[in-house]
C-alpha cells in the first residue's frame, strides 16, 4: 500500500471546509486534487485565487498552487483518497438535503479502486455514513470495509479561524470497521496538531451534531429564562452573572435568536432521526421563535402600528457579513408581513445584494436613526460600540432603543435621555 506521504488525494467541494484542507494537506508534502461542479471555483484555484473570504487562506493556495501541489479538475481521476466535503443544507420541512452528498459519492463510484479510502467530512444526519454512502461505494463491486476504507470526520472549525483550528482542533474519525479508522488517522495525522480519537461513524456523526445542539439548547433555555423574566419584571442578566457564580453553573446569553447554517440547523439532522425525546426540537423552536417575541413587544411600544423603527445589525453574530439563518433577517421579514411600520436598516459588515430587503439598508447609522421613534440594537457588532449619541439623540424623533443583547452602557444612555428597553427585563 501506498505510503500516507505518497498518497495522492481529491477534495470534492471546495468551499469553506473543502479549500482549507486541500491547500493544508497540500502544504504538508502530499499531491491535491480539487474537484467541484462549480467552474469558477476551479478556474479562480488554478489561478492561485479564492473566491471566498478567510484569513490567509488565499495566501496559503496560491503557495500550494505555484509549488504544483494542488491543482484544480472539472472531472474526477484515480486516487488514492478521496475527501467529500459538499453541502448538506436543510429542506424546508427541516431533514437534511443528502443531495449533493449523493451525487457526490455517485461520482467517485466510476474511478473507485482496491485500496482506495473515502472520507465523509460533510455534516450529516446519524448513520449517514452506513446508509447513504457505503450503498453508493458498493456500486462499484468492491468489497467495502475490506478493498475501500470509509470513515466520517466531522469539521468543527470557526470562520475566520478555519486554517488554524483545522490544524490544531483535537479530530474524531469515526469508520465504519477498525481499519478504516486507522488508516484515515494517519492520514489526517499528517497535518493535524490536535488529539485524533477513532471510533465508529455513526458515533462521529452524533458527536458533531452534538456539540452545536448543545449550544443550541443552551442558547434557548437562556431566551426561555429572559422571557420569563420579562413576564415577572426580573433582569435575567443579572440572574445570569449571578448564578454563573455557581462553580458548576454556565448559562448562557439570550437574545433574539440562533442562526448561521450550523448551529440553526445541525440540531434538527438529529430531531429527524429521533424516535422519542422532545428537548431538541422545543430548543430550536424556542430559538426559532424569539423574533417572534420580539415582533410582540414591538407591537405593545407601539399599539397604532405607526412607528419608524431602525435595526442596527442584520448578521446572525456579530462581527461578520454572513446572514445565513439570521434571526435578525427573520425580524426583518416578520415585521414586513404583519406590521405597517416603516423600517431601516444599518450593518457595517452585511452586503445589501445579499439581502432581499437590501433596500431598506443605507450606509450611514446616523442616516438610518433620523426621525425613527425606535431603534434596536440587534447584533453586537464592535462598530456599535463607538456609536455618537449624542448625535443619535438629536436625530432620533423619539429617543427610544431597545437593546436586544445587553451590550450598550444604559447609564450613560439615560444622562442623555434615552428610554432603554431591554430584552429579558422589560
Ligand atoms: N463552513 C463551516 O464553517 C462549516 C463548519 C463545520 C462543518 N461544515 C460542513 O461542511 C460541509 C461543507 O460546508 P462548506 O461551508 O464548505 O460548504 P460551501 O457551500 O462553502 O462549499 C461547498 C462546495 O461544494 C461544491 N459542490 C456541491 N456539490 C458538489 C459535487 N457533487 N461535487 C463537487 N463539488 C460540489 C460547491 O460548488 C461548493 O463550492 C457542510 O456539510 C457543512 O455543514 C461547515
Amino acid at each position: 500500500m501506498t505510503s500516507t506521504k505518497d498518497m495522492k488525494i481529491t477534495i470534492i467541494g471546495l468551499g469553506y471546509i473543502g479549500l482549507p484542507t486541500a491547500a493544508i494537506f497540500a502544504k504538508s508534502g502530499m499531491t491535491v486534487l480539487g474537484y467541484d461542479i462549480n467552474e469558477k471555483v476551479i478556474n479562480a484555484l488554478n489561478q492561485g485565487k479564492i473566491i471566498i473570504e478567510e484569513p490567509g487562506l488565499e495566501d496559503l493556495v496560491n503557495e500550494v498552487v505555484e509549488e504544483g501541489k494542488l491543482k484544480g479538475i472539472s472531472k474526477l481521476e484515480e486516487a488514492d483518497v478521496f475527501i467529500i466535503s459538499v453541502p448538506t443544507p436543510i429542506n424546508k420541512d427541516k431533514t437534511a438535503n443528502m443531495d449533493y452528498v449523493r451525487k457526490a459519492a455517485e461520482s467517485i463510484v466510476p474511478v473507485l479502486r482496491k485500496g482506495n479510502i473515502v472520507v465523509l467530512e460533510s455534516t450529516s444526519p446519524p448513520e449517514s455514513t452506513e446508509k447513504i454512502i457505503l450503498p453508493i461505494l458498493g456500486k462499484s463491486g468492491l468489497d467495502i470495509g475490506e478493498e475501500v476504507f470509509v470513515a466520517h470526520s466531522p469539521e468543527r472549525v470557526l470562520p475566520g479561524k478555519i486554517i488554524q483550528e483545522l490544524i490544531e482542533s483535537d479530530r474524531i474519525i469515526g469508520g465504519i470497521n477498525e481499519k478504516s479508522a486507522q488508516l484515515v488517522k494517519d492520514l489526517y495525522s499528517v497535518f493535524v496538531k490536535g488529539e485524533i480519537f477513532t471510533t465508529d461513524s455513526k458515533t462521529a456523526e452524533m458527536c458533531k451534531l452534538m456539540e452545536n445542539t448543545y449550544r443550541d439548547v443552551n442558547i434557548a433555555l437562556a431566551n426561555e429564562l429572559a422571557v420569563t423574566c420579562e413576564e415577572m419584571g426580573i433582569n435575567a442578566w443579572d440572574v445570569i452573572t449571578l448564578a454563573n457564580r455557581h462553580p458548576r453553573v454556565n448559562i448562557h446569553q439570550p437574545g433574539p435568536g440562533v442562526g448561521g447554517h450550523c448551529l440553526a440547523v445541525d440540531p434538527w439532522f438529529i430531531v429527524e432521526r429521533q424516535i422519542k425525546g422532545n428537548i431538541i426540537k422545543l430548543a430550536r423552536e424556542t430559538n426559532d421563535n424569539m423574533p417572534n417575541h420580539i415582533l410582540d413587544k414591538l407591537k405593545e411600544i407601539f399599539p397604532d402600528g405607526n412607528a419608524k423603527i431602525s435595526i442596527l445589525g442584520l448578521t446572525y453574530k456579530p462581527n461578520i457579513d454572513d446572514m445565513r439563518e439570521s434571526p435578525i433577517v427573520n425580524l426583518v421579514k416578520l415585521l414586513k408581513e404583519n406590521t405597517r411600520f416603516t423600517l431601516s436598516l444599518h450593518d457595517p459588515h452585511a452586503c445589501k445584494e445579499n439581502f432581499e430587503l437590501g433596500n431598506l439598508m443605507l450606509d450611514s447609522l446616523y442616516d438610518v436613526v433620523k426621525d425613527a421613534d425606535l431603534m434596536i440594537l440587534a447584533v453586537n457588532h464592535n462598530e456599535y460600540k463607538n456609536i455618537d449619541f449624542k448625535k443619535v439623540a438629536k436625530l432620533m424623533k423619539d429617543k427610544h432603543i431597545y437593546d436586544t443583547r445587553n451590550f450598550l452602557d444604559e447609564a450613560s444612555l439615560k444622562d442623555l435621555g434615552f428610554k432603554i428597553t431591554l430584552l429579558g427585563r422589560d
